[in-house]
Parts: structure tokens; sequence; C-alpha cells
């Protein structure tokens, strides 16, 4: 608005005065040419008579709006074409006459409201001798009243486009500002834990696509808190179980007067109720240090040694429930991973072929370098996973057979570990049935380059 203003401000008054000057300019030389033609006309007379000039001014066309004097070098009017009420025959006492019978031209223009005004005077010389002036008056009211309504216009008109330039203004303003207060609105909404709020996604502008952004924004956060408060409960949950058996086992050695064997059980139990709840905060912590901590910069890896040491750290356990565990791996193969966060993949996985085995069963850690990954199998002849449960096992706390899963000490978190892991060493793992009846999960790693796997 004060741009229009200022624009407009600036076009009423400098674009009348330009005219006006112009249109003057243009007028002080259309009169003085006008006043050489006379002079022009009397170049071959030695000596101006009253008789001689009047007819040879009245033959010249092009005069009719003009007043026509001339005088002889002594200032007196030899000729006047207002005739009646004229100065002829009298001393003419003008300034422009008197400049011209100095020997100079003179021009002056006056610019008034309705009227433009012009005079010219020149001196007639006659063999290098001043025998005369021709002195010429011109009275403009057609350009003038132009100019006026001209002014009178472009005010109006500039009147007329301030009036729609606030009209839009205040219009785009409010529209606008309204607009963005229901953005506002909506943050603040956000803000106190509302992340239901949605914007209206009308439009193309920048405000729409904020809008838009915003609705993803509160969509994605509305998921994370669902995910959030799922997961605070589901770990509130894990703990309290084993909590409320600790309670109940102390409370019974407690209050009951139980034989010593009886005794010993109790506190036993209450033992592995203890180490459930530690393996259970450590893979807490675990998670917790997987969303928090950057990763860190990967190495190249040799697959062998690690899955030999998760091999030989879970053999008693798989003695215990008579499983074979078998590795076939080359000893070249390498990937680009943490050696710790690698361990800790195969870990779970061979941990859970165990615990998810059948008496006798076997387990299978297979890598094979193909031409542009490291695939790593680990396959069992246990009990397999239902196809519709296998999308959702790297879910946190999600287990399929709920009592047998409890009973084998796990609370769910294993997979969802080494899913998160292997996304952050680029990797990729996906569940199937295993060829034996069983379950497989295949991890693939993008190849490490030749040298690289040297090294
Ligand atoms: N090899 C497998 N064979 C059959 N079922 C499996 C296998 N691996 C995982 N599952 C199923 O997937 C569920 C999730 O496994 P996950 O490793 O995440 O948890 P968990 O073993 O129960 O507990 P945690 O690993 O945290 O101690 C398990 O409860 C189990 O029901
Ligand atoms: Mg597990």
């Amino acid at each position: 608005m004060l741009i229009t203003s200022a624009v407009l401000l600036f076009l009423n008054i400098y674009a009348p005065i330009t005219i006006r000057k112009l249109t003057c300019t243009a007028q002080g030389s259309a009169v003085k040419d006008k006043a050489r033609l006379i002079v022009s006309a009397f170049s071959s007379y030695e000596k101006l008579d009253g008789e001689t000039v009047g007819p040879v001014v009245q033959s010249m066309s092009d005069l009719h709006n003009a007043r026509v004097l001339v005088t002889d070098a002594g200032a007196r009017c030899l000729y006047d074409s207002l005739g009646v009420g004229g100065v002829a025959g009298k001393l003419v006492f003008y300034p422009e006459v008197a400049e011209a019978l100095e020997g100079n031209d003179a021009v002056h223009v006056r610019c008034e409201e309705t009227l433009i005004i012009s005079k010219a005077s020149m001196p007639i010389v006659a063999y290098n001798r001043i025998i005369g002036a021709v002195y010429l008056l011109e009275r403009n009211g057609n350009q003038a009243q132009l100019i006026t309504s001209l002014q009178r216009n472009i005010f109006w008109l500039s009147v007329g486009l301030e009036i729609a330039v606030v009209i839009v203004s205040v219009l785009f303003a409010l529209i606008f500002s309204r607009r963005m207060g229901k953005l506002f609105d909506s943050v603040r909404k956000m803000h106190g834990g509302d992340y239901s709020v949605r914007l209206p996604e009308r439009g193309r502008d920048e405000v729409a696509r904020l809008g838009v952004a915003f609705n993803e924004l509160a969509q994605r956060l509305n998921q994370s808190e669902e995910v959030r408060k799922q997961f605070v409960s589901n770990a509130s949950h894990e703990l309290k179980t084993p909590l409320a058996s600790i309670k109940l086992l102390s409370d019974s050695i407690l209050q009951n007067d139980m034989d010593q064997g009886t005794m010993r059980e109790f506190v036993s139990d209450i033992g592995s109720e203890a180490d459930r709840l530690t393996r259970l905060s450590a893979k807490l912590l675990e998670l917790t240090r997987l969303d928090t901590k950057p990763p860190e910069t990967l190495s190249t890896v040799a697959v062998l040694p690690v899955a030999d040491r998760v091999l030989r750290m879970l053999n008693p356990l798989a003695r215990k429930q008579n499983i074979r565990l078998d590795l076939d791996c080359p000893a070249d193969c390498a990937i680009t991973a943490t050696a710790d966060d690698l361990y800790q993949i195969l870990f779970n996985l061979v941990e859970n072929g165990i615990k998810y085995n059948v008496e006798g069963g076997r387990v299978l850690l297979l890598a094979r370098t193909d031409p542009d990954l490291v695939r790593i199998d680990v396959e069992d002849t246990g009990m397999g996973i239902p196809d519709i449960e296998k999308s959702r096992i790297f879910e946190r706390f999600y287990r399929v057979d709920k009592a047998r899963s409890r009973k084998a000490g796990g609370a769910g978190l294993g997979l969802s570990i080494v899913h998160d892991m292997v996304l952050r060493n680029r990797g990729s793992i996906e569940v199937s049935d295993g060829e034996n009846g069983g379950t497989r999960f295949r991890l693939c790693f993008p190849r490490v380059g030749g040298e690289e796997a040297q090294s």
C-alpha cells in the first residue's frame, strides 16, 4: 500500500509538471516560428509604413489565433491585428518589443490553469539596420484545459487505484492472517499434546503446502506417540510380571513354615526371575542405545571369527536342549559393519533358533559371498513361524507363542534389536520357512571390495 501510494503521488505531481513544461516549450517555439515567418516577409523592405505592413501580414495564413503587432524602429505600432481597440499608431511599451528593438529575440510563455499565453518578439533587420519589430501574442485555452483535465483524470484514477489496492491488501491480509492463525492454533494444540489436529489441505500456495507438511508431521508424531505409549505399557508389564513373582515367592517364604527343600526351590525361582529382569533391562538399554546413539563408523568385519564366537557362547544352551550347531562360512567372507553389532545380531538369531527348536534339532549358520552382496542365513529345524505372524515378529515385545516364549525367558525384544542393528549396518533382514520345516532368517549386507576384505 505504501509503495503504490508513493508511486501514485509521484505520478500526480511529476506527470502534470512535465507535460505542462513540454507544452510550454512547444508553444514557445511555435510562436517564435510564426514571428520569424513574419520577419522574413519584411526582409526585402528598406522601410516600413502603415499601408504596406497590414496587407503583408493579413495575407499570411496560420495567424488567425494570434494577435500580431508590427512596429517601426521607434516602437510606434504600424499594424495591430486587433483592429478596433488595438494600439495601431501608438507607441508600444511592451518589454518584448523593447528587447526586439535592441536586436534580441524575446519569447515568454505563461501557463495558467485554463490558458497558455505565449509571446514572441523579433527585430526586423534590413541592411544591418533594425527597421522595426514584430510582436506576436497567442492564447491557447484548449491545450491548458487538456492538461488540466488530464491532471484531474490522473488524480481520480489514482484515487480509484489506491482504494482498490487498499481493499485487495486488507482482504489478502485478512485471509492470510486467518489461515496463519489456524496454523498457529494447530501448532499450539500440538504443543499441548493433541496430535489429532489436522489442517485443511486446500490450495497450492505456500500456506497450503505448509499445511500438508504440518499434517504429515502431526501424523508422524501421533504414530510415534502411540508407539511410545505402547512401548512404555509393554515394558512396565514385562517388568511387573517378574517383580510380582518375586514378591509372591518371598511372601510365601516369610509366611509359610516350609521345609528346607521347598525354600531352596523358591529362592532359586526368585533368582531366575531376577535373571529375567536383568536380561530384560539389558535389552531395554540396548534399544535405547540404538534409538539415541548415532551409528558408529563401520569397518570391515570378517564374519567367520564372529560367528565362531557366537556358536561357542551358545554351545552350552544348545547342548542342554540336545541341538546341533553347524557353521558354514568361507574364511574370506567379510562385511562392512561394527563387530559388536554383528555379534549381537547373530547371537539373537542363533539363540532363537535354539530356544524355538525341537529336541534333537539343528541350527545352521551359513554365509556366502555373492557378486554384489554377502548373504548370512540362520536356519533351524524348529517349530517355524506361521505366515501371518512373520510380518510382526520384528515389533517390540511381540511374541508368537507367548507362553512358551516367556517360559524361555524371552521378552519379545531380541528380533526388534536385530532389525534395528541390521538397518544401522546398511543391511536387510527377511524371514521365511526353512528348507527342513523350521525358520530361516536371511541377512544381506553390501559386499566389501576384495582388497578391503583382505585388510
Ligand atoms: N527361530 C524361530 N523359530 C520360531 N519362532 C521364532 C523364532 N525366532 C523368533 N520366534 C518367535 O518370534 C518371537 C520374537 O522373537 P524375539 O527374539 O524378538 O523375542 P524372544 O525370543 O521372545 O525374547 P528375547 O529375544 O527378547 O529374549 C518369539 O517370541 C518367538 O515366538
Ligand atoms: Mg529372542
